[in-house]
C-alpha cells in the first residue's frame, strides 16, 4: 500500500490528476444536491412579484440612486427589529433583480417603510424633504411629480423578468398596461388586479396631478415595501431562516 503510494508521490502528473479527482468529488457532493431542489430560498406565504407600477417605481428608485443612502435589509438584531420591524427574510427579496440590501445607511432602512406614512407624506417628502423633516439631509426630487411615467414597454419588461425566473404569467403580461393603469385609478374595479397581485395597494399616489407620473410609481413601490408577509399569520418555524 505505502510502496504504491510512494510511486504516486514521485509521479507529479499522476499525483495532480488524482488530487483533482479527489477534490472534485468533494465539490460535487456539495453542488449536486442544489440542482435537485427548485430554489435555495424557502418560500414564504404572501411574497409575490411586483405589480407593473411597483416595478417601474423600483426602476426609478434604482435610477435615482436611493440605494446609496438607504438599505433594504433589517438585520436580526434587537435594536434594528425594535426600530424597523421584523427582520428581513430572504424570500422577501427573491424577485429583486438586483437586490437592494446594502450596508450604507445615511438615511433609515426602508425594508418596512410601506404603510408607515400616507401617500401625501411621501409626495411632500420626496418633493422637499426639509419641508416635512427640517433636519433632513436627503436630496429633493420634485421633478418626479411632473414627469409622466413612461410605461409603453411594460409588457416586455415583465417578459424579460420572466426569462430570468420571475413567475409572471401570460395573463399578467397580457394585462400589464391595464394593471398599471388600474393601480392608480381608485374609480376602476380592482378585483382582477388584486387577484393577480394579492395585497396590492390601489390609489392615486401623487394626488397633485391627474396624469400618471414617476412620483406615482415610486410612492406605490415605497408603500408596498415590507408589507407582503403578514408576520402575525405565520407559524414561527416558517420564519426562522
Ligand atoms: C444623500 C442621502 C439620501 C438619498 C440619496 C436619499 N435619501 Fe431618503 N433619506 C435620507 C435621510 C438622511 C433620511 C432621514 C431624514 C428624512 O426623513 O428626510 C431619509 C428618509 C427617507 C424616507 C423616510 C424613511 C423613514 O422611515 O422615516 C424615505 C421614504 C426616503 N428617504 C426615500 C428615499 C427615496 C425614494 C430616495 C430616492 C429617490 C431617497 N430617499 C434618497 C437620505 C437620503
Amino acid at each position: 500500500m505505502f510502496i504504491r503510494h510512494e510511486w504516486i508521490e514521485k509521479n507529479a502528473i499522476l499525483m495532480l490528476v488524482l488530487t483533482l479527482i479527489t477534490v472534485s468529488i468533494g465539490g460535487l457532493v456539495q453542488i449536486i444536491p442544489l440542482f435537485t431542489i427548485e430554489t435555495t430560498i424557502e418560500r414564504v406565504d404572501g411574497v409575490r412579484p411586483y405589480t407593473p407600477l411597483e416595478l417601474l417605481g423600483r426602476n426609478i428608485y434604482i435610477r435615482e440612486g436611493c440605494y446609496v443612502c438607504h438599505s433594504q435589509q433589517i438585520r436580526p438584531f434587537k435594536d434594528e427589529v425594535e426600530r424597523y420591524g421584523h427582520y428581513s427574510l430572504a424570500a422577501e427579496s427573491m424577485y429583486d433583480k438586483p437586490f437592494q440590501w446594502g450596508s450604507k445607511r445615511t438615511g433609515p432602512d426602508l425594508a418596512r417603510v410601506g404603510g408607515r406614512y400616507s401617500n401625501d407624506w411621501h409626495v411632500a417628502h420626496l418633493a422637499s424633504p426639509r419641508a416635512v423633516v427640517p433636519e433632513s439631509i436627503m436630496p429633493a426630487y420634485p421633478f418626479l411629480a411632473d414627469k409622466p411615467l413612461d410605461y409603453g414597454d411594460i409588457a416586455q419588461h415583465l417578459k424579460t423578468l420572466r426569462a430570468v425566473g420571475t413567475p409572471y404569467s401570460d395573463e399578467m403580461i397580457a394585462n400589464a398596461k391595464a394593471d398599471l393603469e388600474a393601480q392608480v385609478n381608485p374609480d376602476l374595479d380592482p378585483t382582477a388586479l388584486e387577484k393577480r397581485y394579492p395585497r396590492v395597494v390601489v390609489g392615486k399616489f401623487n394626488g397633485s396631478t391627474t396624469a400618471i407620473t414617476e412620483m406615482d410609481a415610486l410612492v406605490a413601490y415605497l408603500q408596498m415595501l415590507g408589507t407582503l408577509v403578514r408576520f402575525g399569520d405565520l407559524p414561527p418555524e416558517r420564519l426562522r431562516q
